[in-house]
């Protein structure tokens, strides 16, 4: 691969990683802590649940373009597997969130049912803060790999 495709496909590599993890580490260290102080259940679950409705694309832009990139950049070595596996295991979570807890809790907040949507969204704020600290490994294993 020529240097020219390699800073390209890099550059897109490190946005999905910095659009991915910097918006799980906001919506748990900045966000979820604040809307949980200062609003009740009936305005912070539809708040919650409209954050991810718009956070979710971008994540799914930055699932695709992690693995076409990651692909494309084919760097043949073992930290670069080990980012790969941990990157399938987040990808997994991440899916199981879309097709799963998330229309669950959009469903209860239609219904009206908050206790049902508050269990959805502890769910997903479990996987997501599970997903936050996988990513952080990758990115510990990205950039401090190739010196081991
Ligand atoms: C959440 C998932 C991922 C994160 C957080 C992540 C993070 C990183 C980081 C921080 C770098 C180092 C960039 C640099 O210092 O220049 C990197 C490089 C790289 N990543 Fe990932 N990555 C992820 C997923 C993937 C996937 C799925 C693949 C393969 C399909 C992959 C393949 C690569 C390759 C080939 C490089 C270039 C390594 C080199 O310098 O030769 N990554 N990644």
């Amino acid at each position: 691969m020529s240097i020219i495709y390699f800073a390209i496909a890099i550059t897109l590599h490190i946005f999905s990683v910095v659009i991915w993890i910097g918006g799980m580490f906001f919506a748990h260290f900045a966000l979820r802590p604040v809307a949980t102080s200062l609003l009740d259940p009936p305005l912070r679950l539809p708040l919650m649940s409209q954050v991810l409705t718009r956070f979710f694309p971008w994540v799914w832009a930055s699932v695709v373009l992690l693995w076409a990139t990651g692909f494309w950049m084919n760097t043949d070595r073992i930290y670069i597997y080990i980012m790969m596996a941990i990157a399938a295991i987040m990808t997994i979570i991440f899916v199981y969130i879309f097709f799963l807890p998330f229309p669950n809790l959009k469903k209860a907040l239609t219904n009206k049912n908050f206790p049902e949507a508050g269990k959805h969204l502890a769910r997903i704020r479990h996987l997501i803060h599970l997903n936050l600290w996988l990513g952080v490994l990758t990115i510990i294993i990205g950039t401090a790999g190739r010196f081991i």
